[in-house]
């Protein structure tokens, strides 16, 4: 999509962080933003700073009647959504998998899974009806490497990578890009974010307010990305040689297909 000006979009997790600095860099190429997040104060602060181009909706994105009370919200606010950022999610609680509560591990799902589903289907057959638009879903990049103690994150960001390159192969017809956002360490309110959530959280050093990238910049590739329709909005390098490492050893295990089987029909 390369006019971004005169367009709405709605923007889950939009009071903090990624979802803020995405927010801001869509508001300043001229584009209407609705953000959507769980923390209501939050939301009332930044919708303040974003100025009149923007609106606030209180919602978990886990509430699917909620979706469709977002979705007539951001349609009478500013017409029909252009661009659907499915930005929210909380921090790992670094457990092991095997000492994993399982309630944190189906909020994990439910928020960071199940919530962007919910996204697409609030908002995706409206665009494709319309034949035009742009997804992207935040994952990171535990959707791209497997990083022990993060198993219900890593899980459900691979997820969530899966789903968007399956949504970009069917929308790409119809004329409706989509990207997954695959970020490293990047400096937000995760960590806070993710107690206020419920999480037993026990990996401070995940993301703080005081290390990683400036989630600015990330506002900015955002924004690249959907002027090009990148599949896949990397915003860190260092994470290239344990993808590199990764995918040699799957391309290694076709190495190892029986010659019975080398031949079969894919
Ligand atoms: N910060 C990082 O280092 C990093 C790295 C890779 C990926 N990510 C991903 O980026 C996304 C944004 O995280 P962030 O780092 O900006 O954190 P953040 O905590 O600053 O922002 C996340 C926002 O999501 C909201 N949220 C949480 N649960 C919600 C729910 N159920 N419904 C609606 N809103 C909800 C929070 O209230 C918060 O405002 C997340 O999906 C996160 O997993 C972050």
């Amino acid at each position: 999509m390369e006019k971004i000006a005169g367009t709405t979009a709605f923007v889950t997790g939009g009071a903090s962080g990624i979802g803020l600095a995405i927010a801001a860099a869509l508001i300043e190429e001229g584009a209407r933003v609705m953000i959507a997040d769980v923390n209501q104060a939050a939301l009332d602060r930044a919708v303040l700073g974003l100025g009149p181009s923007a609106a606030a909706f209180c919602l978990d994105v886990r509430d699917r009647d909620g979706w469709a009370d977002a979705r007539h919200a951001v349609e009478a606010r500013f017409g029909p959504v252009d661009i659907l950022i499915n930005n929210a999610g909380i921090g790992p609680d670094g457990h092991a998998l095997a000492d994993m509560d399982a309630v944190s591990f189906d909020r994990m799902v439910a928020i960071k899974l199940t919530g962007t589903f919910n996204g697409i289907a609030a908002f995706g057959a409206r665009m494709r009806a319309r034949g035009s638009g742009h997804i992207v879903n935040t994952a990171s990049m535990a959707g791209l490497m497997a990083i022990p103690k993060l198993g219900a994150y890593t899980a459900a960001k691979f997820a969530v990578v899966g789903m968007s390159e399956v949504l970009r192969a069917e929308m790409a017809p119809h004329g409706i890009g989509v990207s997954v956002l695959c970020p490293g360490l990047v400096r937000t309110n995760l960590g806070v974010n993710t107690q206020l959530a419920g999480s037993d959280r026990i990996v401070p050093d995940q993301s703080s307010a005081e290390a990683g990238l400036d989630a600015a910049v990330v506002g900015a590739l955002v924004i690249e990305g959907i002027r090009t329709n990148a599949m896949h909005i990397i915003t860190h390098g260092d994470g290239r040689r344990y993808v590199e490492k990764r995918m040699a050893r799957v391309l290694a295990a076709f190495d190892c297909v029986p010659v019975h089987a080398a031949n079969a029909p894919t």
